[in-house]
């Protein structure tokens, strides 16, 4: 049987339907939660990211402003703008659009922002909070990761696991989010990487398994078990000329392949992509709670 599609497209917009519900109950107490979002030049997947993340900030009814930088600002310059925006008491969210360009130190960026503003859950004391199970805000791609599973009735409690890959911005965090002793968690979790052996038997163990390695269609269907779960975080832009803009995405499965296979999975695009969007939204309007001190319920 076919496997069923988790469609990351659906689950976003039921969880921005709860958060639109909530923003406007903060609204009513008079807190309108606030992203600011820095880009520096003129990646254009960064850009469309941002603009993503700005149409959805309108949907649910946060405040948002985007600061573009031309690529060539210097690294002075940049962490002057986020001083300020960590005083700015509009802003309860900022996020520094990664990757910047190479002559600005990506890490002191990072560190420069406000943890309690920190709305990638990139700095590394909130990084250190979720790792050793005390969580402030959890990075958005990730924690986009486990409510898809939540939400489709794949808890990961007790399940086993496989990440592949082990970046920090997903297989690392995603790993910490899954072994905490919650709901929802709990799960026996195993990190493969480049220096793995045996990388086809790890993954054919897996209930549930997790793409993060940035590599397009790396996992066949002879990598996965039978009714297992997979999870695409892949974002990999390949060309085609067939497209109107000369190339489409494609994650880190062989998705037609799978679908056959297992027992759920999800497309990219459509998948994990519009989750990261929307736990961006989650992080603000928390971050905006904890520093008011209002709330919505
Ligand atoms: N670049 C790729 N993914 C992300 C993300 O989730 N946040 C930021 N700030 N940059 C990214």
């Amino acid at each position: 049987m076919p496997a069923k599609i988790l469609s990351g497209r659906e689950i976003s917009a039921e969880v921005r339907g709860e958060l639109k519900e909530k923003v406007e109950k903060l609204k009513a107490k008079g807190l309108t939660p606030g992203l600011a979002m820095v880009r520096v030049g003129e990646d254009p997947a960064s850009a469309s990211y941002v603009k993503q993340k700005g149409k959805t900030s309108e949907e649910v009814g946060v405040y948002s402003e985007t600061i573009v930088f031309p690529g060539d600002t210097s690294e002075e310059v940049l962490l002057a703008k986020i001083a300020e925006l960590n005083k700015d008491p509009k802003f309860h969210g900022i996020l520094v659009q990664l990757p910047l360009p190479k002559h600005i130190n990506q890490d002191r960026v990072i560190n420069a922002i406000d943890p309690i503003k920190d709305a990638d859950c990139f700095h590394p004391v909130n990084v250190g909070k979720l790792l050793i199970g005390k969580p402030y805000l959890l990075p958005c791609t990730p924690h986009g990761v486990q409510q898809i599973l939540i939400r489709s009735g794949y808890s990961p409690e007790g399940k086993h696991v496989v990440i592949c890959g082990r970046s920090n911005l997903n297989g690392k965090p995603l790993f910490a989010i899954l072994i905490q002793k919650k709901t929802g968690a709990n799960a026996t979790v195993t990190v493969c990487h480049t220096g793995t052996k045996n990388l086809h038997e790890i993954t054919r163990s897996a209930d549930i398994l997790v793409a993060a390695m940035g590599s397009p269609k790396f996992i066949k269907a002879d990598m996965v078990k039978e009714g297992a779960v997979v999870v695409d975080v892949g974002v990999n832009r390949i060309q085609d000329p067939t497209t109107k803009s000369g190339f489409r995405l494609t994650g880190d499965t062989d998705f037609e392949a799978l679908k056959e296979k297992v027992e759920a999975i999800t497309p990219v695009p459509g998948g994990v992509g519009p989750m990261t969007v929307t736990m961006l939204m989650w992080n603000t309007i928390m971050a905006a709670e904890v520093q008011t001190g209002i709330t919505a319920e």
